[in-house]
């Protein structure tokens, strides 16, 4: 990177890290929610599929300042992250990576912190019960079986990492079976021909047959959702990391250009690539935040011209980021980044407006791990 751009994001790393820090003194105790209204993030419990994001915030805040406040603030979390595992208290889905690499596994790997390690490991637990055999996939959400939700979703490649981890760390391979099962089905189904992606593939619950493409949270069926897009980037990434499989590096080159062909002038994705210039739709900053994330990973992986032009394309997305998105001052917002969008009703799908043009809070996340993947060498959360 040239020396402008270093000082551009330095100076953005250093106003991060003073935003955490400040925040530390609302949220000592208790989770922002997934969004924010009006960009303040109000505080409440560890609910949420997100919490793992503050924590995973604070550990990075933490790392780059080694401030004391911020790890006793991280501590504090890990602990009730234990007390919801064990308590299974909003854990009836799949988003146990989301909940505890950031917090729990980055607890056990930067300092050591058993009760992290525990916390994880009955996570992955909890995750493996929600494998189906016929189909050979994690079911997301919902009824375990039900054929109303016997569909696994793109953003569950991000959560195979928990269960990479857990066989490293137990020496039992049951957890890597499965997550590379999962992988293979999600791979063989949800990148369509022109290089978009699926949201969501239903399977036949009998059979285990691959049935169709749906969207949960894209404006139709066939659109790309600039963040299952940004799922694709990095989930092919981390699965090229674990399995060294060619057919992944393939397979994240064709995801990653499509989001990059589809980005429009200012780079901050609109909510799905079905809307560019010109339209006012709402962005989603996460999704640049997240892809950039992707793409810095899978450049420890490629030989050495395409990482520097991914590494590139990455540096591109977080100086837009700063630019268009990055909250400079705490009284605009108690986030990071401006400009996200949690779920936008259309006419297709089945959301309400939710986190509207707000913060987002793994969009926070995924821009200070860019920020900090950038300047430093660093040793992910995520495995
Ligand atoms: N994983 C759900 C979302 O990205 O909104």
């Amino acid at each position: 990177m040239g020396k402008k751009q270093k000082e551009c994001f330095t100076k953005a790393y250093d106003t991060a890290a003073d935003l955490i820090l400040k925040a530390t003194d609302e949220f000592a105790e208790k989770f922002p929610p997934s969004a924010s209204v009006d960009h303040f993030y109000q505080p409440g419990p560890n609910r949420d599929w997100t919490a793992g994001f503050w924590t995973g915030e604070v550990w990075l805040a933490w790392e780059k300042t080694g401030n004391e406040k911020l790890k006793k603030t991280a501590e504090i979390d890990v602990k009730d992250f234990y007390r919801r595992i064990k308590e299974r208290d909003g854990v009836d889905h799949h988003d146990m990576g989301f909940l505890y690499c950031p917090s729990c596994v980055a607890a056990w790997k930067l300092t050591g912190n058993t009760m992290g390690k525990e916390a994880a490991l009955m996570a992955a637990d909890n995750l493996m019960g929600r494998f189906q055999e016929k189909g050979q996939f994690f079911q997301a959400w919902g009824e375990l079986g039900a054929k109303d939700n016997y569909r696994l979703i793109i953003d569950c490649l991000m959560n195979m990492p928990l269960l990479f981890w857990a066989t490293e760390v137990t020496g039992d391979q049951k957890y890597a079976e499965k997550a590379q099962a999962h992988i293979k089905t999600a791979m063989q189904n949800i990148i369509r021909p022109d290089n978009s992606t699926y949201h969501t593939f239903f399977f036949d619950p009998e059979t285990g047959a691959p049935v169709k493409g749906v969207t949960h949270q894209g404006y139709r069926d066939g659109s790309a959702w600039a963040r299952g897009q940004a799922w694709g980037v990095y989930g092919s990434a981390l699965a090229y990391k674990f399995l060294k499989n060619d057919a992944y590096v393939d397979i994240f080159c064709r995801v990653t250009d499509y989001f990059l062909e589809h980005l429009p002038e200012d780079k901050i994705p609109y909510w799905d690539f079905d809307f560019t210039d010109g339209s006012d739709e709402p962005r989603d900053s996460s999704s640049a935040a997240i892809a950039a994330c992707g793409m810095l990973e899978m450049s420890k992986y490629l030989p050495q011209e395409k990482a520097r032009h991914y590494t590139e394309k990455a540096e591109e997305l977080v100086e837009a980021l700063i630019r268009e998105c990055a909250v400079t001052d705490p009284a605009v917002s108690n986030g990071l980044l401006l400009h996200g969008t949690y779920a936008k009703s259309s006419p297709y799908n089945t959301c309400p407006d939710l986190g509207v043009d707000e913060c987002v809070i793994w969009g926070d996340y995924f821009y200070m791990e860019a920020l900090t993947r950038l300047l430093r060498d660093w040793e992910p959360y995520w495995y």
